[in-house]
């Protein structure tokens, strides 16, 4: 009953996945249309990203009514019918849970403007005559004064008021949304900003960080810092627990969350968890706690075979006190696309970005290993949409179509995060390549001919035909997903671990062939070559992985 411990889990951003009824916004129909295609990839469950109705200030996660789908995307109807429809595919369902804020338009909040200062209805946000120095992770003060003189914390954007945890209406009412889609069928949830619900009591100041000021507008990500040697960046270190942000109180709230959920068979947590410190990281996932949270650190890690095994090593680490399985992401809807960041001199991810160059080519070279290292590693792996079809970052939208609110928020240093949302291209030869019949609500760029779905699928050595051959032996090979992993002796630069007895996987990071040890390639990432000097053995040429049978 643990599939969420070695799942292979494709994240769907509702509003850009498929359009079936041609308004340019992907809906919950066009996710049921596509359930075959994910199938088919061979991925085990879905996490769909917020269709609550919102008025979409920030994509979704501004909720207006938790029990309700946002008109864009269809009705409670359609969402029983797409759970149930991707349950008879052989999909488990997750759905996004926004816990650490309502939309502005949600009725608690307009409620709570309409009444006085210390009414009960405040009481359930925060509330204050004056506002503290905390910033809003997407720019800005984190408060807004409303008319009668006091102030409301947002730690996002404006429309986004931040609940007060302390509030008992507040937990009864998430545990009354939970209980409202577990009824549903849904098999988890994703919980946004899962370290920020519990504030300090008080609201002090945020003490100046020690290190390096984090980036404002990626949450949790701590600023660059070029030049360091490999060796000595800290991966996971970064700022400590701040009066908003992983206080020790929000460990009650998922402890009352877990015992709700247990009530219901086979269903699961992950949470969204910004907390570099691996032992702070891991309180959350104790046996009573969340079951899996994402895992940062890997997406932020350079394409660098020390840093990469560094991270490696302290997920493991941290993971195995608690008994938690560790997950593996590459990308998400926040943050610059890996076959992007991957082509750039930098390829850490340390905050966004868009006048650094990118080596497209080099990019998709390495995304392409990095999917076989993700799959390869135990754990469960996120794969975001469009991973699959290795699109890059757009950054060239015009600016009046840009919707993120970071871009505003910033005043446009940050262009935010739509270049990473851009609607999928499934097939034909212009935009919006069967996105829908009624175009886009982000324009495609026209060079998204050749990464269509359809095209690659026609294409053996395509991104696509990779994932689904890649996703397919991880699922029908037992030592793949949850379990243990082995480090082989490896030259420098150069990632090899076996899972099983049977099972390798290697990862060349240098800039030159390297022999492959003995047994049969299941898989490899880039052509193999001959290798010098060896008879003929193959061997796995730079930036590529291959998976073995030994
Ligand atoms: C994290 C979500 O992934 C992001 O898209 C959103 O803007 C913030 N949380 C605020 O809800």
């Amino acid at each position: 009953m643990t599939w969420w411990r070695g799942a292979a889990v494709y994240q769907v951003y509702p509003r850009s996945f498929a359009d079936a009824d041609g308004d340019g916004v992907g809906d919950l129909a066009g996710i049921e249309s596509r359930l075959p295609y994910l199938r088919d990839l061979g991925v085990d469950a879905l996490w769909i990203s917020p269709w609550y109705d919102s008025p979409m200030a920030d994509g979704g996660y501004d909720v207006a009514d938790y029990r309700a789908i946002d008109p864009r995307f269809g009705t409670l109807w359609d969402a029983e019918r797409l759970i149930a429809a991707a349950h008879a595919h052989g999909l488990k369902v997750i759905i996004d849970i926004v816990p650490n804020h309502t939309s502005d338009r949600h009725p608690w909040f307009q409620a709570a403007l309409a009444a006085a200062p210390g009414s009960p209805e405040r009481a359930r946000y925060h509330f204050r005559d004056a506002p503290n120095n905390w910033r809003s992770r997407f720019g800005g003060p984190a408060w807004t004064r409303v008319d009668d003189g006091q102030y409301y914390l947002h730690l996002f954007d404006t429309a986004q008021p931040d609940l007060n945890w302390d509030n008992a209406d507040v937990r009864a009412e998430f545990v009354s949304i939970l209980r409202f889609w577990l009824d549903r069928g849904v098999d988890g949830f994703r919980i946004d900003v899962a370290d920020r619900l519990a504030k300090q009591a008080g609201l002090p100041d945020r003490v100046a960080p020690t290190r390096a000021a984090p980036d404002a507008s990626v949450p949790g990500v701590g600023a660059s810092k070029p030049g360091v040697p490999e060796a000595t960046v800290p991966t996971f270190a970064g700022e400590g627990p701040q009066p908003d942000k992983d206080q020790p109180e929000v460990h009650d709230v998922y402890r009352e969350w877990r015992r709700v959920l247990d009530e219901y068979p086979d269903r699961a947590f992950v949470g969204e968890i910004w907390v570099p410190d691996p032992e702070r990281f891991a309180m959350y996932l104790r046996p009573d706690e969340l079951h899996t949270a994402f895992n940062f650190a890997f997406l932020k890690c350079a394409w660098e075979a020390r840093a990469l095994r560094g991270v490696i090593d302290r997920t493991l680490a941290a993971h195995a006190p608690v008994g938690a399985a560790p997950t593996w992401v590459l990308s998400n809807h926040d943050v610059t696309r890996h076959a992007t960041r991957y082509g750039r001199a930098d390829t850490r991810f340390t905050k966004r970005v868009h006048d650094v160059p990118s080596d497209p080519e080099l990019g998709l070279r390495r995304a392409r290993a990095a999917a076989l290292l993700s799959m390869a590693l135990p754990g469960s792996v996120y794969i975001y949409q469009g991973d699959e079809l290795g699109l890059p970052e757009v950054f060239d939208l015009p600016d009046g179509s840009r919707e993120d609110p970071v871009f505003r928020r910033t005043g446009g240093a940050d262009l935010g995060r739509d270049g990473c949302r851009v609607p999928l291209p499934w097939g034909g030869d212009a935009p919006p390549f069967e996105f829908g019949d009624g175009g886009a609500w982000l324009p495609q760029p026209p060079e998204w001919r050749d990464r269509t779905a359809a095209r690659q699928l026609a294409d053996p050595a395509s991104m696509l035909s990779l994932y689904r051959l890649a996703l397919r032996l991880r699922r029908d090979d037992p030592a793949l997903g949850d379990g243990p992993m082995q480090w082989l002796d490896a030259p420098d630069g150069v990632l090899a671990f076996t899972r099983g007895p049977r099972f390798t996987c290697t990862v060349n990071l240098t800039d030159r062939p390297i022999p492959l040890p003995a047994g049969k390639p299941l898989i490899a990432s880039a052509p193999l070559e001959p290798a010098p000097d060896s008879g003929g053995a193959p061997a796995l040429p730079p930036d590529a992985a291959a998976w073995l049978r030994t």
